[in-house]
């Protein structure tokens, strides 16, 4: 049987996040270069997307960058900027044929130039589609965006915009970069690591977490169906008893 037909459309996750991990040791085991492995890492983006949208999931972000990603080789990082720059222009095309909104969360003004501007033209571009929204985490930490959140509360606290006994979860929610997201369901890490890596630690509060042996650059279609089969097969409480969640 197909294994799409598997999946309950009527409870596919809102939001999914993947952290798209193992371009490195795919390379390596070719015998190739850490570069090699982002480069071949496109076709594996492109399926997440396509395949998401197909079964109504609403938002799906990948982690690209992180904030601790600045650290690598100057040449690979060099290498990533080129292949976001070059990539986002490629796939503009695309994105309009499909109805895909891109967004970005992170320290975006901690980007090279010509990648924000790419990044702004390609966001602007798509603003009105309305299928499926593409975010891309760049130069983004968790932490460093709580951060950044508790700095923009405290300024409107100080200008008493806000009051300080009406900050609520929702305030929070509103001011972290990820305002416009729904919380995420399902994060997906590829490769065998099993952690979260500084990646949208206040969103995912209740997310289910799945993880995969398979390397990002091999990661497709079908992969991600599994994933989503996966999550449907759990039971999600949000802290309640089962029996509540069954009746
Ligand atoms: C993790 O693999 C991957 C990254 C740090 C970068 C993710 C980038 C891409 C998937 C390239 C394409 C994306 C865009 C938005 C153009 P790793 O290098 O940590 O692999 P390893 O753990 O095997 O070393």
């Amino acid at each position: 049987m197909d294994k799409k037909l598997r999946i309950d459309l009527q409870k596919t996750p809102k939001h999914v996040a993947i952290i798209m991990d193992g371009n490195g040791r795919w390379a390596k085991g070719k015998g190739m270069n850490r570069i090699f492995g982002h480069r071949n890492a496109l076709t594996a983006v492109r399926e997440s997307v396509k395949a998401a949208s197909q079964i109504n999931i609403a938002a799906i972000t990948l982690y690209a960058f992180s904030t601790e990603n600045w650290n690598r080789p100057k040449l690979e990082v060099d290498a990533l900027m080129s292949l976001l720059i070059s990539s986002l222009k490629k796939e503009l095309p695309d994105f309009m044929e499909n109805g895909v909104k891109v967004n970005a969360i992170g320290a975006i003004e901690s980007l090279p130039k010509k990648a924000q501007k790419v990044l702004s033209d390609v966001i602007i571009s798509t603003e009105n589609n309305t299928n499926i929204t593409l975010t891309f985490a760049l130069s983004y930490g968790s932490r460093e965006e709580i951060v950044n959140t508790i700095k923009n509360i405290s300024k409107k606290v100080v200008n008493k915009e806000i009051n300080i006994e009406e900050i609520n979860e929702n305030t929070i929610n509103n001011h972290l970069y990820t305002f416009n997201l729904p919380d995420v369901d399902l994060m997906i890490r590829t490769s065998g690591e099993q952690r979260i890596s500084n990646f949208l630690l206040w969103q995912m509060a209740y997310a289910e977490l799945y993880f995969t042996d398979v390397l990002w650059p091999d990661f497709r279609e079908t992969h991600f169906y599994d994933a989503i089969i996966d999550y449907q097969n759990r039971e999600r409480r949000f802290g309640k008893t089962s029996e509540q969640i069954t009746e």
